[in-house]
């Protein structure tokens, strides 16, 4: 059963968001109109048009569903630039605080795992760890840039990712300045997993789900515009913090930030990796082999989600591992509405939208979806319980025994198609 919880300082923050909309993309438009006549009016397979890309988030208008996920994809006004030029759907910026003199970053920051033999520099790169910070330029110089990207795109995405210390005028100071640069929505760092805990902060926070809570409240009753809680996969179970931010007024969830890892050890210095000065510290794996749990998170959430909350009103972000447009189209089976990139974006450049784009619409033109909405959340319901599945495969064995039986007896035999009667037996 679908139950519906409103927030009164979320129902303000849609009709305010609503009012400032001023997106007006003639293209989308005509695709949108266009997109009638897929399937009523195409005669051939040259004449179908492409199908629609575009989404529409929590009042946020986006060409495509690929946003690009906080971290240095989106670090500075020339990068976020690049972005939007080479036609991402949305940008979320780096996260900032109020004080970037307060994160100090080591060198090196990265660590990589490549599949095949180990240690082999040629293996192609399935594994990312990274142990950088949020972002360490001076929150002015961000703020100044985020207001000169809306002017000069003002009818693209630009999202704010935000982090601070557990401290309520801090946290409204930070929302009350990131809104005025004209951002269209802000995301909530609530996961980075070494985000300076002892600063009670990022997943320090997203871990702790009274904490969470009572942030929430705060940024949720002084922001106006959409807000996305950014959910650490390091918890046992996601959908509680995912349910608290909810509750708590925000309009959507991302996940997954970083897994907690340690790279490796490297075997001639018995040193962990990466190694600053001898040392190490656990950080974040992001990347390929982050996929598969980044998909189980993802489908825990959209459960939840679904069971719980209006689907009209809330959205959720896919993250982690994105690197083709079929592993954007599986996050979107289980119920997303954007899929962000980091990582990806990091090894392949900018460009890699065009070629999620051209193989997210291939996979739709396969299935005959002409919109996102037309499968977003498809492969849910194939989602059970294991006793579930014991008990349907019972039922699925009686039924074939069932059919090899008759056909075991010459008398069943029909006479008709002698040969697949006979085949059907033997696969049985
Ligand atoms: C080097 C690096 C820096 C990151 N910095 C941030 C950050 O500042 N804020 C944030 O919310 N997530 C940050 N992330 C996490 C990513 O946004 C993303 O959630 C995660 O890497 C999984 O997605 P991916 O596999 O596409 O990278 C960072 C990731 C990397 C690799």
């Amino acid at each position: 059963m679908s139950t519906f919880l409103s927030s009164n300082s979320s129902q303000l923050k849609f009709s305010k968001k609503f009012n400032q909309l001023s997106y007006n993309n003639n293209n989308n438009n005509k695709r949108i109109t266009s997109r009638v006549g897929f399937r009523i009016g195409a005669s051939s397979e040259e004449s179908k048009p492409k199908p629609d890309l575009s989404v529409n988030v929590n009042g946020l208008k986006m060409p495509n569903p690929f946003v690009i996920g906080s971290g240095p994809p989106g670090t500075n006004y020339t990068v976020m630039k690049r972005a939007f030029d080479e036609g991402w759907g949305a940008v979320i910026a780096k996260t900032v605080s109020l004080e970037a003199d307060k994160v100090i970053n080591v060198t090196p920051r990265y660590a990589r795992l490549r599949a095949g033999a180990n240690g082999s520099a040629k293996g192609q790169i399935i594994g990312w760890q990274n142990i950088e910070l949020i972002s360490d330029r001076p929150l002015e110089i961000m703020l100044k840039e985020f207001k000169k990207l809306k002017e000069e795109y003002p009818d693209r995405i630009l999202i704010a990712s935000v982090m601070e210390e557990y401290d309520k005028h801090a946290w409204e100071e930070l929302i009350d300045r990131v809104e005025q640069t004209g951002v269209d929505a802000i995301e909530v760092n609530f996961s980075c997993p070494h985000g300076m805990p002892e600063r009670r902060m990022g997943a320090a926070v997203g871990q702790d789900c009274v904490l969470l809570e009572e942030v929430c409240d705060w940024v949720n009753a002084k922001a106006t515009i959409p807000v996305w809680a950014k959910m650490t996969p390091n918890i046992t179970d996601i959908t509680q913090p995912a349910r608290v931010a909810l509750k708590s007024g925000c309009e959507g969830i991302a996940a997954i930030n970083t897994i907690m890892s340690v790279m490796g050890i490297n075997l001639n210095t018995l040193r962990p990796e990466p190694c600053v000065e001898g040392y190490s510290t656990p950080g974040g794996y992001s990347c390929k082999a982050v996929h598969p749990i980044a998909l189980a998170k993802v489908m825990n959430i959209a459960q939840m989600m679904k069971s719980e909350f209006d689907d009209k009103h809330y959205s959720l972000s896919g993250i982690g591992g994105v690197e083709t447009g079929s592993d954007a189209a599986e996050f979107i089976l289980l119920g997303a509405n954007t899929v962000q990139v980091c990582t990806g974006v990091m090894m392949h450049g900018y460009g890699l939208v065009k070629q999620l784009c051209s193989e997210l619409s291939d996979f739709m033109i396969k299935h005959n979806f002409s919109s996102i909405e037309d499968f977003r959340g498809a492969s849910l319901p194939y989602f059970t319980t294991h006793t579930d599945l014991v008990v349907r495969q019972r039922e699925a064995i009686r039924q074939r025994k069932a059919i090899k039986q008759g056909l075991q007896s010459d008398k069943d035999w029909t006479g008709d198609g002698f040969v697949k009667e006979t085949e059907s037996m033997v696969s049985n």
